[in-house]
């Protein structure tokens, strides 16, 4: 069924509801897609949204980092209260985690570790193989002679560290880019120029004898939506996810970022829904671990972006909730006191983003109706995670 968009320039918003239209206006700025004034985003009971995962047998939560639980006690109140899993932001990261070949320093993500466990929320890790965020050393001393021991030695270390503690970890992240041109889909990283494509097998093995429970995840993200980079991406992926399978490498999820954008029109319902059954499909459950909504183009009216970025949470989360094999969802970030959307998409006209469930203030936005809807709609997984 079409789903009938009615669309808004900036500042069209009448007395009489929205000014409607059936074809796409484009306005000078940014034609958005507002949500009509008669969608509800109504929530009943009073249950937190961790409450509201757990009813269904999933996890949800957000990235955070240490210093913010240290510091900040109305947010890791709210930590406590609406999620039963949190992601390090940074502390897992090779420049936090390994500042010098021989240094691990493990302080900043066992300090989340005692507080997770402190609240009876789960931890997963993120990340031990990126491109992005290596310590000077990495990229000044990595070669062909020493990459595999060094990536060998950073996983092991890492992972055993953590035995048996965490729910899961993004093994590898974002290792698939088109736009590097490999037939593979594979990005030209540090890791594949020094080790070839095999360093992704490599890495999951390696965690898979350091940590036999946890759930070991390829991470990545453009995954979302129906452009030609959509489209050509989770074709990349499948591929990278059956070629895995295929070789018998210990991989048991496929983590979707979902950094959503305004754009969601080009939000596809019936072709995300086939994608993330192709990936069951392989055997593999799925994890929505980064979501969160790029928002900057939209008008200014806090109102008016809170009801255009719930409905963007709840069409995706739908779909995405819909597929059994999918068990977990975190936001990238529970407040927008925190995220990194600030600095890294801040609005042109200076207003603070407001992409995630929490103000920030700490109170409940239509983002959180949206999740705390989607939650409620989907089925009884048939056990937690
Ligand atoms: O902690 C240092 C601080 O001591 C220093 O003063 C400051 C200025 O240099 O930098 C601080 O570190 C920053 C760190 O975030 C902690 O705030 C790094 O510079 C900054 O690069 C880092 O950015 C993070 C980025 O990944 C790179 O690791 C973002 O917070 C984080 O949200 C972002 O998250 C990524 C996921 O890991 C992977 N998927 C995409 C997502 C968004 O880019």
């Amino acid at each position: 069924m079409k789903r009938r968009t009615f669309l808004l320039g900036t500042g069209a918003l009448t007395g009489m509801g929205l000014v409607t239209a059936s074809e796409r206006w484009h306005s000078k700025q940014t034609s958005v897609s507002a949500v009509p004034l008669t969608r509800n985003f109504t929530v009943s009971g009073k249950q937190t949204l961790r409450q509201r995962a757990v009813a269904k047998g999933l996890l949800y939560g957000a990235a955070l980092q240490s210093k913010q639980v240290e510091t900040d006690a109305a947010f890791a109140k709210a930590i406590a209260q609406e999620c039963n899993i949190i992601v390090p932001e940074s502390e897992l990261k090779w420049r936090v985690v390994r500042p010098s070949p021989s240094v691990y320093h493990f302080a900043p993500a066992d300090k989340l570790l005692s507080f997770a466990n402190a609240h009876n929320i789960k931890m997963r890790g993120h990340t031990l193989v990126w491109h992005e965020d290596l310590p000077s050393w990495v990229n000044s001393s990595l070669n062909s002679l020493n990459a595999k021991q060094i990536l060998t030695d950073h996983i092991s270390t890492v992972v055993k560290h953590y035995a048996g503690k965490m729910h899961s970890w993004d093994v590898v992240n974002e290792a698939i880019e088109p736009k590097d041109g490999r037939s593979d889909g594979l990005r030209n990283s540090p890791w594949l120029m020094m080790l070839g494509p095999e360093y992704i097998d490599l890495a999951f093995r390696v965690a898979a004898a350091s940590d036999p429970k946890a759930l070991l995840t390829y991470n990545d993200f453009g995954m979302d939506y129906d452009t030609p980079f959509g489209r050509k991406k989770r074709m990349l992926v499948l591929n990278l996810l059956r070629q895995l399978k295929a070789n018998g490498t210990p991989i048991h999820a496929l983590g979707i970022q979902a950094h959503l954008h305004r754009d969601n029109p080009e939000f596809n319902p019936e072709s995300f829904g086939t994608f993330l059954q192709e990936v069951a499909d392989l055997g593999l459950k799925i994890l929505i671990t980064e979501l969160d909504v790029t928002e900057k183009k939209l008008p200014i009216d806090a109102k008016l972006r809170d009801r255009t970025i719930a409905a963007a949470y709840e069409d995706y989360l739908t779909v995405a909730l819909a597929q059994p094999a999918v068990i977990a969802v975190l936001t990238w970030g529970l407040s927008d006191r925190y995220t990194w959307l600030s600095t890294a998409e801040p609005r042109p006209d200076g207003s603070p983003v407001r992409p995630l469930p929490l103000d920030a203030q700490m109170n409940r936005k239509l983002v959180w109706n949206a999740i705390a809807r989607s939650l409620d709609k989907t089925t009884q997984r048939s056990m937690l995670p």
